[in-house]
């Protein structure tokens, strides 16, 4: 866990006063008491792409990542995400997935990617995150080996031009049954950050609280572990693709030298980049 710094702050100032714009007049953690599920996703369908492409958010990131130790010229991230988990059943698909136990190395992560994890409001146990540790080891069976992430992102622009409100992408799940327990539920003050191997399994905690809980989340890598080819250890992903062309600079957000990007393409990236232009 990682104590607030001045840039995280920052950032989470910046998505909270975001996400009360948006929803104005109304209490941000409570929509859902009195706003229909679909209103309330066509508002989400805005802000968490308007928070993505802040130009604010990436420089805060950076400023969070130096004031944490981060050497910029050799830490790359990708754009931060916000994320939403309601309580109950009110809206857990599309726009507010609530994500079922995945490692991000099943999504074509490499397997040095560390995840930061943080909340914009106060968090409590029953809205939050969790982390299933004793499968750092131990694999399960999963779909993995159908997902490509150059395909992923083909599909997606597909039904975005297509106006396609359900998603139908089929996302790599666990195929046997999985152990929720022990977990460990990750909970810290506004600014604070988790931070965890892209190879821990972890989840979306149902939430059973009455607040609806907002979240950012993004990934680094380090250049010396990239080229190194330097992780943990891959134990059950079959996934093809790769998100290294996704990472930014922390000094001038530049991408990953091309020869060092080289080392993990294969080849699909060429075969998904030509079908969309046919
Ligand atoms: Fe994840």
């Amino acid at each position: 866990m990682l104590s607030a710094s001045q840039g995280a702050l920052k950032l989470c100032q910046l998505a909270k006063e975001m996400v009360e714009e948006a929803f104005h007049p109304l209490d941000p953690l409570r929509i859902h008491e009195s706003l229909p599920a679909e209103k309330s996703a066509e508002i989400l369908s805005t802000l968490k792409p308007k928070f993505i492409h802040h130009p604010k958010a990436k420089e805060y990131l950076a400023e969070m990542l130096r004031e944490s130790g981060c050497d910029l010229d050799k830490t790359y991230f990708d754009v931060p995400r916000m994320r939403t988990a309601f309580p109950g059943d009110y809206l857990k698909s599309g726009i507010a997935y609530a994500f079922h136990p995945h490692r991000d190395t099943w999504y074509s992560a490499p397997f040095c990617q560390i995840n930061w994890w943080m909340p914009i409001f106060e968090l409590n146990s029953e809205n939050c995150m969790a982390i299933h540790p004793q499968y750092f080891e131990k694999p399960v069976k999963n779909g993995s080996s159908l997902y490509n992430y150059h395909k992923w992102n083909l599909e997606s622009r597909r039904s975005a031009a297509q106006h396609v409100k359900t998603d139908t992408r089929v996302q790599p799940r666990p195929e046997e049954p999985v152990e929720l327990e022990p977990q460990v539920r990750l909970i810290c003050e506004v600014g604070s950050a988790y931070l965890f191997s892209a190879a821990q399994l972890h989840s979306t905690v149902p939430n059973t609280s009455k607040v609806i809980r907002y979240s950012i989340d993004f990934r680094t890598v380090h250049l010396d572990d990239v080229q190194g080819r330097i992780g943990a250890p891959n134990i059950d992903s079959a996934c093809t693709g790769t998100t290294m062309g996704d990472y930014l600079r922390g000094t001038d957000l530049a991408h990953l030298p091309s020869e060092v990007m080289a080392l993990y393409l294969d080849g699909t990236e060429i075969q998904y980049a030509q079908a969309a232009g046919s």
